[in-house]
């Protein structure tokens, strides 16, 4: 793997570091000699990895305890690592809502727009235009397999899904010439907190094995610099090829609508 300290500079900011994808991301870059900002709500999550990653590795990580969600949450980021040597952000913290749109409160889908798209898209901008000006840095925004497809009963997270990934493959474009290297990862469904509590979703019910939150990690990374985007494995290259290039889409989105809908769980059956 790149020498990314080296490379990017000294901190990597890492969102929703306190499980999952993010501390996997997390674990790979401390191995690697990045020293991480771990940011999140479980402040006693990130300190005991911290702690553990400062003990493996010998690096010096920072325990940021923020809810993304509040206001002025990433210009509160922004201050607080402004006199640090940030050299790449991960994006990664999300939040999902399964369930029929109007069944759910229009306060959870705004939640959902904002952690999922409205932070990465002030991540990128402030953090885009910091590297920019030092000629230097990585931006990695975690999408989602979902965006290949409008997906029923979880349309408004694949939607914002899909806006994250077109926002970094456009960004990916504009900041190459600027030294800065910007990648979207699109991870299948993949072991973690979303998973492991179902979040109102049946995982076992949508078919396939969950991917190792690490092995999303180590190919995001590993992918940085040589690509605008990257999907992890292959089943889910191939199934990403089928519904952009090969299915009509009100095909795949009847495919999406029936998986879904047998997979929701806690709630009263629906007709089909
Ligand atoms: N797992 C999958 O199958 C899958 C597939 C495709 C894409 N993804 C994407 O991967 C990313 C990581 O999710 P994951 O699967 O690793 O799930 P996870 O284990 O539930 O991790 C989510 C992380 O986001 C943080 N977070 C949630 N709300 C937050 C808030 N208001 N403020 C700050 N941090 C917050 C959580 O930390 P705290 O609770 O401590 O704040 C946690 O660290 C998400 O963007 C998700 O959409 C996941």
């Amino acid at each position: 793997m790149k020498d990314f300290r080296a490379a990017y500079g000294r901190y990597a900011v890492v969102t929703g570091a306190s499980s999952g994808i993010g501390e996997q991301f997390a674990r790979h870059l401390s191995a690697a000699g990045v020293d991480v900002v771990l940011v999140a709500r479980r402040k006693g999550r990130l300190e005991a990895l911290a702690a553990e990653l400062s003990r493996a590795d010998g690096t010096d990580n920072i325990v940021f305890e923020l809810d993304l969600l509040a206001e002025g949450a990433v210009a509160e980021l922004a201050r607080g690592v402004s006199d640090l040597d940030v050299g790449m952000v991960v994006a990664n913290a999300g939040i999902s809502a399964p369930g029929p749109l109007v069944d759910n409160s229009l306060a959870t889908e705004l939640d959902v727009l904002t952690l999922d798209g409205a932070v990465p898209l002030q991540m990128a901008h402030h953090f885009g235009r910091e590297f920019t000006r030092r000629g230097r840095g990585a931006i990695i925004l975690v999408a989602s397999s979902l965006e290949a497809s409008a997906a029923p009963f979880t349309a408004n997270y694949a939607a914002v899904k899909a806006y994250v990934s077109s926002l970094g493959q456009a960004l990916n474009y504009e900041l190459k010439g600027h030294g800065v290297d910007v990648l979207v990862v699109s991870p299948g469904m993949t072991e973690s907190e979303i998973t492991q509590r179902s979040a109102g979703l049946d995982f076992q019910k949508l078919g396939g094995p969950l991917m190792p939150a690490s092995q999303v990690a180590q190919t995001a990374l590993s992918n940085l610099g040589k690509r605008a985007r990257v999907i992890p494995g292959i089943t889910n290259n191939a199934a990403d090829l089928l519904i952009k290039h090969v299915l009509p889409r009100s095909l795949s989105v009847s495919m999406f609508g029936w998986l879904m809908r047998r997979a929701l769980v806690d709630s009263a059956p629906r007709e089909a």
